[in-house]
C-alpha cells in the first residue's frame, strides 16, 4: 500500500480545470495520490476551509538585476524568493541579462552565482538580449537552449537594450529555428525618446512626466510593429506587460488572424493608475510607481480584464522589478531627482500578485477561480516549459503548493512584505484571500506569514520548449 510522507486533509483541491473536496498525498516531494479518505501519512495538514492550489510560478521578475541605468536592486536571489514564497510561490523565472559586448554564457554564469546556494524556491532563467551578434545567434542560442534556457526577452526601447527592426527580424528567426520563445517588451523608443525631450525642454521633469512620456499609442505601435515581425517570420512571440485597451486590440486581431501570439498582464494595470505618480515635487511618492509600461487608468483596467476574460492574456506575473525608494540607490538618487528619465523603471510586487489577482478577480466575481489557477501557475508552466513538472495537483507533479484562505482580509502593508525594498506600492490596499502556507516539493516552506524555506532549497529548473508555442504552431 502507498504511503505518504504528508497528506493535506479535506481541502478543496482547485486546479485549472477542477475544483473537488479530496486528500492530497505526497511522497518523495511528489504529488502521488488525490482522492477521498486517503490513509494517514506521516505528517498530516488540515485544510478544511481551505483552497489547495497550485504554487504559483511567477514568470516575469527581476532579480538582482543591474538597474536600467541606475542603482542596484533591492533584491538578490535570496530575499526576493523569500518574498515569493510568502506570497505563494514555488517557482519564478527571473532573467539573466546580457550586457553590450559581452556573451550570452557569460550572463547565464554570472546570474547562476546570484542564485545557486541563495534561492528559497524553484527557479529558471529567460535570456535577455541585448546584443545579437552572429555568435550569440548563431552559437550561443542554440547551445544554451539546449541547456534548458529556453526564453528569451528583447527590448524595443530602453538605451542599453533596444534592438533595431533588423536586429528584431534576426532574433525572431533565430529563435524560431531552435523552437524558443521570444518575449518582447513593446514600446517605441524614438517616440519616448522625442516625448521624454519635449517634456523635460518644457521643465516637465517630475516622475508623472514618466507616464506622460510613453501613453499607450507608444505602446500599441510597438505591439503592432512587433506582431508583424513575428507574422513575416512565422515565429511565436510573447509580449509582456500589457498595460492598456490599445494594445490589447492589436493582440486580440492578430490572434483573429491566426498569429500566434501571447501575452502577459501584470499587477500593476488591474490595480494602479497614472494618478498614482502624481505629484510635482521630486520628493513626493510619484517614482514609487514609476515602471513601464506606466499604469494607465480605470478604463484601461477594464480593457484588461476584458483581455483576461477572452483568452487574450495567458499569463499574470508580477514583472517584479525592486528599488528602494529612499538612500542613494533609491528612485529618489541624486540624478534621479534632476528628471523622471533616471528613476530606476520598476516596482516590487511579487508576494502581491496573487492575493491582488484573488481578490479583484475570483472575489470580485470577474474570473472564477480555475481562470486564478490558470493565470497564475498552470499556464505559466506550460508556456515556459515547465509541464507537466510543475503548475497542476496531479499525480507526477512537484507538490508545490498553496493553501489558501478565502475568506481572509488582509490591508497590504509594508510591515507584512518579505521584499528588500523600502515600500510596497499597494500600501492600505485590501484584499480579500491570502496564502496560509506554501510547500515546496512537499516541504513547508511558509506558514501564516512566516517563511520556512532556507537559502539553497530553491533548485534551478532547465525548462523544455514552451508547450503553448508548439500546440499553437501545430494548429
Ligand atoms: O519597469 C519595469 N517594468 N521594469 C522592468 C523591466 C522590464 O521592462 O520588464
Ligand atoms: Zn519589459
Ligand atoms: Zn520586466
Amino acid at each position: 500500500m502507498q504511503t505518504f510522507d504528508m497528506v493535506i486533509r479535506g481541502g478543496t483541491v482547485v486546479t485549472a480545470a477542477d475544483t473537488v473536496v479530496a486528500d492530497v498525498g505526497i511522497a518523495d516531494g511528489k504529488v502521488v495520490a488525490v482522492a477521498l479518505d486517503l490513509p494517514a501519512g506521516r505528517e498530516e495538514i488540515n485544510a478544511k476551509g481551505l483552497l489547495v492550489m497550485p504554487g504559483g510560478i511567477d514568470s516575469h521578475v527581476h532579480l538582482a538585476q543591474p538597474a536600467f541605468g541606475g542603482p542596484a536592486m533591492a533584491d538578490g536571489f535570496e530575499t526576493g524568493t523569500r518574498s515569493a514564497i510568502a506570497g505563494g510561490n514555488t517557482t519564478v523565472i527571473p532573467f539573466a541579462l546580457q550586457s553590450r559586448g559581452t556573451s550570452l554564457r557569460q550572463a547565464v554564469t554570472d546570474y547562476h552565482k546570484e542564485a545557486d546556494g541563495n534561492a528559497l524556491c524553484d527557479y529558471g532563467f529567460h535570456l535577455i538580449l541585448t546584443d545579437p551578434t552572429p555568435a550569440a545567434l548563431g552559437q550561443e542560442l542554440p547551445a544554451l537552449v539546449a541547456d534548458g534556457y529556453t526564453s528569451l526577452k528583447v527590448f524595443m526601447t530602453y538605451d542599453d537594450m533596444v534592438l533595431n527592426d533588423r536586429e528584431l527580424l534576426e532574433v525572431f528567426d533565430a529563435a524560431g529555428a531552435l523552437g524558443a520563445l521570444v518575449m518582447v517588451h513593446c514600446e517605441g523608443y524614438d517616440a519616448i525618446r522625442f516625448m521624454t525631450e519635449k517634456l523635460e525642454k518644457a521643465g516637465k521633469i517630475a516622475p508623472y512626466y514618466h507616464a506622460v512620456s510613453r501613453p499607450q499609442s507608444v505602446e500599441r505601435e510597438a505591439a503592432h510593429r512587433a506582431i508583424s515581425h513575428s507574422e513575416l517570420t512565422g515565429v511565436p512571440i510573447m509580449i509582456v506587460h500589457v498595460s492598456g485597451g490599445e494594445a490589447v486590440e492589436q493582440i486580440r486581431w492578430a490572434r483573429n488572424k491566426g498569429l500566434s501570439i501571447f501575452a502577459e498582464t501584470c499587477t500593476q494595470y488591474i490595480s494602479l493608475t497614472a494618478d498614482d505618480l502624481k505629484g510635482l515635487n521630486m520628493d513626493e511618492s510619484g517614482s514609487k510607481y514609476v515602471c513601464s509600461p506606466p499604469p494607465r487608468d480605470h478604463a484601461s483596467w477594464e480593457a484588461i480584464w476584458s483581455g483576461i476574460k477572452t483568452g487574450v492574456f495567458q499569463t499574470f506575473s508580477s514583472d517584479h522589478c525592486p528599488f528602494f525608494f529612499e538612500g542613494p540607490l533609491g528612485k529618489k538618487h541624486a540624478k534621479a531627482r534632476t528628471s523622471f528619465r533616471w528613476v530606476p523603471n520598476g516596482i516590487p510586487g511579487v508576494e502581491v500578485r496573487m492575493p491582488i489577482l484573488y481578490s479583484e478577480g475570483v472575489v470580485k466575481g470577474r474570473i472564477s477561480v480555475n481562470e486564478f489557477v490558470a493565470l497564475t501557475s498552470t499556464n505559466h508552466a506550460k508556456m515556459y516549459g515547465l509541464y507537466p513538472k510543475k503548475g497542476s495537483i496531479a499525480p507526477g507533479f512537484d507538490a508545490d503548493i498553496v493553501l489558501w484562505d478565502p475568506e481572509k482580509k488582509v490591508t497590504i502593508s509594508q510591515t507584512l512584505m518579505h521584499h528588500g525594498a523600502d515600500y510596497t506600492p499597494w500600501e492600505g490596499f485590501d484584499v480579500t484571500g491570502w496564502p496560509v502556507m506554501t510547500l515546496l516539493r512537499g516541504k513547508i516552506a511558509a506558514r501564516d506569514g512566516e517563511v520556512i524555506a532556507q537559502p539553497g532549497q530553491g533548485q534551478f529548473l532547465p525548462r523544455a520548449m514552451s508547450y503553448f508555442a508548439k500546440a499553437q504552431i501545430a494548429s
